[in-house]
């Protein structure tokens, strides 16, 4: 082991000792079962379906020191004077730019597109990386709490702009299950545990950060940088036919100048300890900032899209049920399609088959192929079968070469471009969020009439009569605050009475 590795270890699990700023130590409990990346999964829906009982937090903890002791391998690319993160950043940012100038003078000469092959290839994308989307800000999620100290304001603010400050339009979260939904990319709760490292990583952090602030400062730091991977997500999902607003507004929101990257950079120099160990508590930021690079990166998932064996396995999942609802009178090769369907691993020699047999005309536009027509049209006997990722993979996979995207002139997709403001005029055409509430407090503790204001009388659903509850037990705005603040979670924040609690914290922060 390291040196370096085994003084990280020695921290993370050592002796717990005071620290000056009363943020805890990096010490992890040492509670026997102890996780790896394997159990990223069962971590990850525990921390974010239900309210984490001891067992699952010391196991956030223990998750958390592995992936640390995992990272410290991993190069920081952080500057070693903090001073000069933002001169650091800076740079950054104008390399991100300076690359993505050239990756558009590649596409305007003619050049094919560099992350996505096919349309399918970006849904399985979109699909591959939600359960990291799908927790997007959950690791700022912990500052919340500490709302009167003046050091996390940043921190704070840009975790409630994660949460849209409670607008469902804005709602990072909300936003990414739209973009899932309209295309209909489902099952990511399927996906193997890879993916769900860095969601559980998050989400550890959200659970420890009062032990872990320098930690939680790091990543953020990380995170909220401007990578050259979003740009070019970005311009090739919009090529595609695909609404890029979630991945263009953190290209907005994450910028040098004044956005969430150079935010994250104040909010080290903000935290940093007066009277502490100024060097230890950066290294502890360096920490953090390399728990960015565990579990399955960008380019790595895209990397890992195999259109042959996600269209094989789509259809495996789909064979049990499709195994007798079949006429024995459907025969492809010799054997009935309730055979083909019925017996495991056969579903390579089945498409072979229906190749073969002349349904399936692979490398010409789909519309040529019988098998097509059974699933398109809305007389096609198998209309309703597969969803819209499911078709896109079928799709793509028969058209095979046709699809070429080495030449933009030939792109099929070409015409499906649109700009940034076609897709917003779409997007707001929605229902937008119900403003207007208004939580107003007296010194003695809120008016009723605004609780009256702010929630529709004849609501009934749960969720805002338990918010409502909770607020009516409030005696000033900061006892309100304080009762609001587990709306904010992970968990919750997402929610109808999340989405609201977001908003009435909005506004008592700003009072
Ligand atoms: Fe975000």
């Amino acid at each position: 082991m390291a040196h370096a590795e085994q003084d990280l270890m020695a921290r993370l699990r050592g002796p717990h000792a005071p620290h000056l700023l009363g943020l805890g130590t990096a010490g992890a409990p040492d509670h026997g079962a102890s996780l790896t990346a394997h159990d990223a999964k069962e971590l990850y829906f525990g921390l974010l379906h239900a309210q984490p009982d001891a067992v699952m937090l010391a196991q956030a903890r223990d998750f958390l020191s592995r992936q640390m002791a995992a990272a410290a391998h991993t190069d920081a690319d952080l500057p070693s004077d903090m001073s000069d993160l933002a001169l650091w950043m800076k740079s950054n940012s104008a390399a991100v730019g300076r690359q993505y100038r050239d990756y558009l003078a590649h596409r305007r000469n003619g050049g094919p597109r560099r992350y996505f092959q096919t349309k399918s290839h970006a849904l399985y994308f979109l699909k591959a990386v939600a359960p990291t989307k799908l927790v997007d800000g959950a690791w700022l999620y912990g500052v919340v709490p500490q709302w009167r100290d003046a050091r996390y304001a940043e921190l704070i603010r840009i975790y409630l702009e994660e949460l849209g400050d409670g607008d469902p339009g804005r709602n990072h979260v909300l936003l990414y299950k739209a973009l899932l939904a309209s295309h209909e990319c489902r099952q990511w709760e399927a996906l193997d545990a890879s993916h769900f490292v860095q969601g559980a990583i998050q989400l550890s952090l959200a659970q420890h950060t009062e032990e872990l602030v320098p930690e939680v400062i790091g990543f953020n730091l990380g995170y909220e940088q401007l990578p050259l991977h979003l740009l070019i997500c970005a311009y090739e999902l919009n090529e595609l036919g695909i609404d890029p607003y979630y991945f263009t507004l953190h290209v907005t929101i994450d910028n040098a100048a004044s956005g969430h990257a150079a935010r994250a950079a104040q909010s080290v120099l903000d935290a940093l300890p007066h009277l502490g160990d100024q060097e230890a508590f950066y290294r502890r930021v360096r920490d953090g900032y390399r728990l960015n690079a565990m579990g399955k990166g960008t380019l790595e998932v895209i990397a890992g899209f195999d259109l042959e064996r996600e269209l094989l396995a789509m259809l495996a999942t789909k064979a049990p049920v499709g195994a007798s609802l079949h006429s024995d009178s459907c025969r492809i090769g010799g054997r009935t399609v309730n055979e083909w369907l019925s017996t495991p691993g056969q579903m390579r020699d089945f498409v072979n088959a229906l190749e073969k047999a002349g349904w399936i005309r692979r490398h010409e536009p789909p519309e040529n192929s019988r098998f097509w027509a059974l699933l398109t049209g809305d007389k096609g006997p198998m209309f309703g079968v597969f969803n819209a990722y499911e078709r896109q993979l079928i799709h793509d996979w028969i058209a095979g070469d046709s699809l070429s995207a080495s030449s933009l002139a030939s792109d099929p997709y070409r015409n499906r471009e649109r700009s940034s403001a076609a897709w917003r005029k779409r997007a707001n055409a929605c229902p937008g969020p119900e403003f207007g509430e208004e939580l107003r407090f007296t010194d003695d503790g809120p008016r009723s009439s605004g609780f009256a204001a702010l929630l529709p009388p004849d609501d009934v659903r749960e969720e805002t009569r338990l918010l409502r509850d909770t607020l009516a037990k409030a005696k000033n705005r900061a006892a309100a605050m304080d009762l609001l603040v587990p709306w904010l979670s992970p968990v919750h924040h997402h929610t109808p009475a999340g989405l609201l609690a977001t908003r009435l914290f909005n506004q008592a922060l700003r009072a």
